[in-house]
């Protein structure tokens, strides 16, 4: 069984007062509690990453950065190296988001580089994946996907579970309100695991959590994970209020038989 991961990208919303009490109440309704086969995980901007770290500790909860620098250390003003984040107990960093790639115009090549920092300091990668609007209805969807995965990993050793999270999240359903349906999510999903068996091992692949990102809410999370491939969301706009985010948790407990109605 492969784990779920319920991951809310914050990206730049919230004070420090606000991330701070959704991280307590987090804290406060998962403390004590152990969900074996879930991985919740939250990922704020850069400066509140120590203080909710600190809220998760003993708590099943995890932290994420939402990048990282593709340089170990040195005279890069304005980066974060993965050192700096595994010193602060920060185990997942999201790269390759579709807002990096557009407005920070980031490569496939870059995305490997910061790819391979984060797991020369044990961190698990979370990397995006996904084609725009255009590139899907000229029918090149899986040739861009294909680009990107080859692009990201080419050279990159993954062995384990936690060396790797795919998302897939197609740019035209990233907040638009225009989630994939289930079924073109999992097309999408299948196309990944087997890309990953093709170019890994069958085993590794069925291993590695394959998450769908693009306008995830409460309403449409069960079907999503319905899907044999899909493992769990990345989550943006839905995953700003509390209760949609402590409802996805419920509903990822229920796809593992942990709650019932
Ligand atoms: P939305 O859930 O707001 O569509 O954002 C998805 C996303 O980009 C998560 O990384």
């Amino acid at each position: 069984m492969r784990t779920i991961i319920i991951a809310a990208n914050w990206k730049m919303n919230k004070s420090i007062e606000e991330a701070h009490r959704f991280a307590l109440e987090v804290h406060e309704s998962c403390k004590d509690k152990e969900i074996p086969g879930l991985v919740p995980i939250i990922a704020p901007a850069y400066p509140y990453l120590g203080l909710l770290a600190d809220v998760a500790k003993n708590c099943v909860l995890e932290i994420a950065a939402q990048d990282v620098s593709a340089h170990l250390e040195g005279a890069f003003t304005g980066e974060v190296s993965a050192a700096m984040l595994a010193s602060m107990d920060i185990k997942y960093a999201i790269v390759g988001h579709s807002e990096r790639r557009q407005y920070h115009h980031e490569s496939n090549e870059l995305i490997r580089e910061k790819l391979a920092a984060l797991q020369y300091y044990g961190l698990t990668p979370i990397l995006c994946i996904g084609e725009s609007l255009n590139e899907r209805d000229e029918g090149n969807t899986y040739k861009v996907l294909g680009t990107q995965l080859e692009g990201c990993l080419r050279g990159i050793n993954i062995h384990a579970p936690q060396d790797l999270i795919i998302a897939y999240e197609p740019v035209w359903a990233i907040g638009t309100g225009r989630t994939a349906t289930g079924e073109q999510a999992q097309e999408a999903h299948a196309y990944v695991r087997a890309w990953l068996a093709k170019n890994y091992s069958k085993k590794l692949a069925k291993s590695i959590s394959i998450i769908y990102g693009g306008s995830v809410t409460p309403a449409n999370l069960g079907a999503l994970l319905a899907m044999p491939d899909i493992d769990g969301g990345l989550i943006g706009g839905a995953s700003l209020v509390f209760e949609n985010y402590r409802q996805m948790i419920y509903i990822a407990m229920q796809k593992l038989g942990v709650v019932h109605d």
